[in-house]
């Protein structure tokens, strides 16, 4: 019986010893901090948006406190001094990110940009980061713009009833990366959907327990290992590779017209001769999932908020419509990519949906090696997860007055330059900032000059006043119902 008893006792000592090891973690930097240690799983109740804004509440009154993800404990910052330091000046101490380290041979995280660590990650970005230059992003833009005028052609075939916007850019935005990314044409507006356009969706299931793996399996890669858990859908997996595959056979020695990453990629792969770095074909189909991921589903968001905001703002439509209308007819009706450029309005308007709905949350860094936080008697230890809360910056009235109002007029050059430009993030900041920033803007701007040249936007009794959203990406549940009437020409 003593003994039993002494065992419960045992036992309920080291628990608490180990709980208030890990718990009072802290506590014990004298850090303050948010308690969320189930909310990583409870990602059904929780979208990445409500997690990462009530940090930002109860951290409130500090330039930087500790939250919780899955037991482990996270920096979260809030001063934009020590955010724009961490980015750029002592990018040395945060130039990765989170990994996922399993042992899954198929797995092509590892070999990807976004994943990829330190003089790796160097090495791979400077042999990308030409594919998204000026000279590029005009070739882009020829192929962009076909896409959206294939897309036009659909609306027009579809807009005698009203439209549901978040499955309809879905298409333009797949189209577009199927095109710029694959090299292939996957027929997004079609009758039927294709098994690329299925697959391609499959991809990019950010369900709850989708979220709830990736963070698993970055936090504890043995465990996932050992259930034999994978971040992205295997199947879709498997049949993008194939993709990706065939397309390079069929151009294999074939010196092409192509426009695509996949030529830039597979250019690079046959040039040998000046002991540059040359990427395997596992690493191009990795760059292709990465860019797949990383530029579908971030953009569809940027169009899905933009076309609501339009009909919602119908005084905005008219001046972004005028705009468009007047630079396309010097042109003969035609958009060019110098004459989109030049379009103010239009690049406030796009410039407040990336404020008002950042498509990417939170940036995240993780620590290479311990940093003393300048200022302040705490070291950030090496290991340590560091997030950057780009939504809740974006929604603070201390930088943006009525930040829940969509006003474009905060972009302009005078607004611009009276803020402090950290807060600001929707493409994160300094070397390991997205790499396809300008690429982004270039296909979302194509897509708004067509919509409002061909087009009245208007709300209808199926528009939601107030969209749910989901919860990785900002992109509402239930979809977003518009009706659209065609222009007179
Ligand atoms: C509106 C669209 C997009 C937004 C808002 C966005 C946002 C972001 C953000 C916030 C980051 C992290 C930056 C940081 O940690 O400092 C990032 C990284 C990245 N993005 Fe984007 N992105 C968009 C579109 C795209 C597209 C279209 C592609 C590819 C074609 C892409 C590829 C990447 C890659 C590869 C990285 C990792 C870069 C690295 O680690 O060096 N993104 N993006």
């Amino acid at each position: 019986m003593l003994s039993t008893i002494i065992l419960v006792v045992a036992v309920f000592l080291i628990l608490r010893f180990l709980y208030n090891r890990r718990f009072n973690y802290w506590k014990r930097q004298g850090i303050p901090e948010r308690p969320s240690y189930f909310e990583a799983y409870n990602l059904n109740k929780h979208s990445v948006m409500t997690w990462d804004s009530k940090n930002y509440e109860a951290l409130k009154d500090h330039k930087f406190g500790g939250m919780w993800e899955m037991l482990y404990p996270v920096l979260y910052l809030r001063d934009l001094d020590l955010i724009k330091q961490i980015f750029i000046k002592d990018f040395h101490h945060f130039v990765n990110r989170r990994t996922f380290p399993t042992n899954n041979e198929k797995d092509h995280t590892k070999l990807m940009l976004s994943f990829r660590e330190t003089d790796d990650w160097k090495e791979l970005r400077n042999i990308l980061t030409p594919g998204f230059s000026t000279v590029k992003m005009r070739r882009l833009f020829t192929l962009f713009d076909s896409c959206a005028k294939r897309y036009m052609d659909y609306l027009h075939s579809k807009c005698d009833s009203p439209i549901e916007f978040r499955n309809a850019m879905g298409k333009y935005t797949m189209a577009c990366i199927a095109e710029s990314v694959f090299g292939i044409d996957c027929h997004a507006f079609g009758e039927h959907q294709t098994e690329f356009f299925k697959m391609g969706k499959a991809y990019m299931d950010f369900s709850p327990w989708r979220v709830f793996k990736l963070m698993f399996v970055s936090n504890y890669p043995k465990v996932a290992d050992f259930f034999g858990l994978n971040v992205f859908h295997q199947d879709a997996d498997t049949y993008l590779t194939k993709v990706v595959e065939d397309v390079l056979r069929s151009r294999k020695g074939v010196k092409g017209n192509h426009n695509d990453f996949l030529e830039i990629m597979r250019e690079n792969s046959e040039e040998q001769e000046h002991g540059q770095k040359v990427l395997s074909e596992h690493e191009i189909v990795a760059q292709c999932m990465n860019f797949f991921a990383a530029g579908s589903d971030s953009i569809e968001t940027v169009l899905i908020w933009a076309t609501y905001e339009l009909a919602k703002n119908p005084d905005m439509q008219q001046r972004l419509y005028k705009e468009v209308n007047e630079g396309m007819t010097k042109n003969g009706g035609e958009l060019t990519f110098d004459t989109m450029t030049d379009m103010e309005y239009l690049d406030m308007f796009v410039s407040e949906c990336l404020r008002k709905y950042p498509p990417t949350m939170r940036a995240e860094r993780r620590c290479l090696k311990d940093y003393p936080v300048p200022g302040t008697k705490y070291v950030v230890p090496k290991g340590l997860f560091v997030h950057i809360p780009i939504y809740p910056i974006h929604h603070d009235p201390m930088y943006w007055p009525e930040p829940e109002k969509f006003d474009p007029e905060r972009f302009t050059k005078e607004n611009k330059s009276a803020r402090n430009q950290y807060s600001y993030l929707p493409f994160g900041y300094g070397p390991r900032t997205c790499i396809a920033g300008r690429y982004s803007i270039v296909e979302t701007k194509i897509c708004l000059a067509h919509l409002v040249q061909n087009f009245v936007i208007s709300t209808c009794e199926k528009t939601e006043p107030k969209p749910i959203y989901f919860h990785l990406s900002l992109k509402p549940v239930n979809g977003t119902w518009l009706s659209l009437k065609p222009r007179k020409r």
